[in-house]
């Protein structure tokens, strides 16, 4: 019963030194195993019973000593870790460098540094998504409130009298028929940005002729360019070229760009066209148009930027258009550019991978 207890409270003492249930049997092994060695060695030099029973004394007290130095040290060294982790877990560091180790941990410290590092970039960019998606709800209301403010003032207008004065009531109409269609473009742009951000948008890629699909589009805007007095060509192109792409989804970029081509441009003409390299074609939409500020120029891709709000709005623009074809472009592994001069005229251009013959 006294051994019993006495083992209890061996085993107390392990379990204050923290040894976990799979350290205590290599430790009970390596003690025995250094017992039949020292015994081995006592045997060779041939001592008495007191003095071999002393030297075992000896020897366990010197073992659970250095042992429980040893524990006590890695305990030090755990504790210090779980402090580290409370630390980042509680915001307690600035910047990583103040997370120290001793050298012997060198490895761990750089690991630890690494996750610091990521943890704090995850939280920029979640904080950035955070603010992008308030922007994004902000502009989006903004967006809806001002068509429907326009209906509803046309609508209560007639109601109250205009509906019978011949003057102005086809007007009015015409007008909130043009807002309710400002809307409806506003809302299948943003059904697009919302199925082409959580990659819900299917791309369906293969090879096509260039040129009668880009033919077939310039032949829809034909009349809005005449209406301007705009020319609108299309410079040739090796009608058997063929690219690599989702037609639906390209002629969704053609037209926006065209749309723009024609809508910021005054006098002159919009071109497009298609140059053709090694391995890819560059399509492209250029006009002797307003141009674009070179402050603006990287910001135009943004979700509802416009250079100049209310001449964009006017024309029933929300700034969504090149948001939608940036992001087209790149599901075809490409790139949109422009090169715009101010009162002279831009161009929007990306390269496609185009079919190679064999010869
Ligand atoms: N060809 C161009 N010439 C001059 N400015 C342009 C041209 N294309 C785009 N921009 C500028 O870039 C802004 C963003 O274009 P984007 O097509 O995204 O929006 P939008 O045309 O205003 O509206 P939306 O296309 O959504 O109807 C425009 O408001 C305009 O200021
Ligand atoms: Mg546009």
């Amino acid at each position: 019963m006294k051994q019993l207890k006495g083992w209890v409270i061996d085993l107390k003492i392990l379990k204050r030194i923290n040894l976990t249930s799979t350290e205590i049997p290599t430790y009970f092994f390596l003690f025995i195993l250094s017992v039949l060695f020292f015994l081995f060695i006592t045997f060779i030099i041939k001592l008495n019973i007191t003095q071999i029973i002393f030297l075992i004394f000896a020897f366990v007290i010197i073992f659970l000593i250095v042992n429980i130095f040893f524990i006590r040290k890695r305990n030090n060294e755990i504790q210090l870790i779980i402090n580290i982790m409370r630390g980042i877990r509680k915001n307690q560091f600035n910047t990583s460098a103040e997370i120290k180790l001793p050298g012997n941990l060198n490895e761990l410290e750089v690991e630890i540094h690494k996750m610091y590092r990521k943890i704090e970039n995850d939280i920029d960019r979640l904080k950035k998504l955070e603010k992008v998606r308030t922007e994004f709800l902000g502009n989006v209301s903004h967006e809806l409130r001002t068509p429907i403010f326009a209906i509803q003032g046309y609508i209560e207008t007639l109601l109250n009298g205009a509906i019978d004065d011949k003057k102005v009531n086809r007007t009015f109409l015409e007008k909130a028929n043009q807002h309710v269609n400002n809307l409806n473009n506003l809302l299948n742009d943003l059904i697009d940005i919302s199925m082409i951000e959580s990659k819900q948008m299917k791309m369906s890629l293969r090879y096509f002729k260039l040129t009668p699909f880009i033919e077939n589009i310039i032949s829809e805007f034909k009349e809005s360019a005449e209406k301007k007095n705009l020319e609108l060509n299309l410079l040739e192109i090796n009608p058997e070229l063929e690219v690599f792409g989702d037609k639906e989804r390209l002629k969704q970029v053609m037209i926006n760009l065209i749309t723009n081509a024609i809508k910021y441009t005054e006098k002159g003409k919009v071109e497009v066209g298609a140059e053709e390299f090694d391995k890819n074609v560059r399509v492209f939409v250029k006009d002797t148009g307003i141009g674009i500020p070179e402050k603006d120029l990287n910001r135009i891709f943004e979700r509802f930027y416009r250079v100049d709000k209310n001449r964009s709005r006017e024309m029933g623009g929300t700034g969504l258009g090149l948001a939608i074809v940036k992001h087209i472009v790149e599901a075809h592994n490409s790139k949109i550019e422009v090169k715009s001069q101010l009162g002279i005229g831009s161009e929007f251009y990306f390269f496609l991978k185009k079919l190679k013959r064999r010869i």
